[in-house]
């Protein structure tokens, strides 16, 4: 499933990245794809899975 329909970011492309690069913001998800927000729709939803990994990884 998409997440970020503008460049295409997937789920689990997202996922992945989070937990490669354990990132302090979603900017840094994007960096890694070479690419960057362009509508910014999907910003929140990254930055909600950045969240929720984070609780996944402390609990
Ligand atoms: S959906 Fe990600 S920038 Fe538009």
């Amino acid at each position: 499933m998409y997440v970020c329909n503008c460049n295409g970011l997937t789920q689990r492309q997202v996922r992945e990245a989070i937990s490669k690069l354990r990132p302090q913001d979603p900017g840094s998800i994007y960096r890694y794809y070479d690419c960057k927000p362009q509508c910014g729709r999907c910003v929140s939803d990254v930055r909600q899975m950045l969240i929720k990994e984070r609780e996944t990884e402390a609990a």
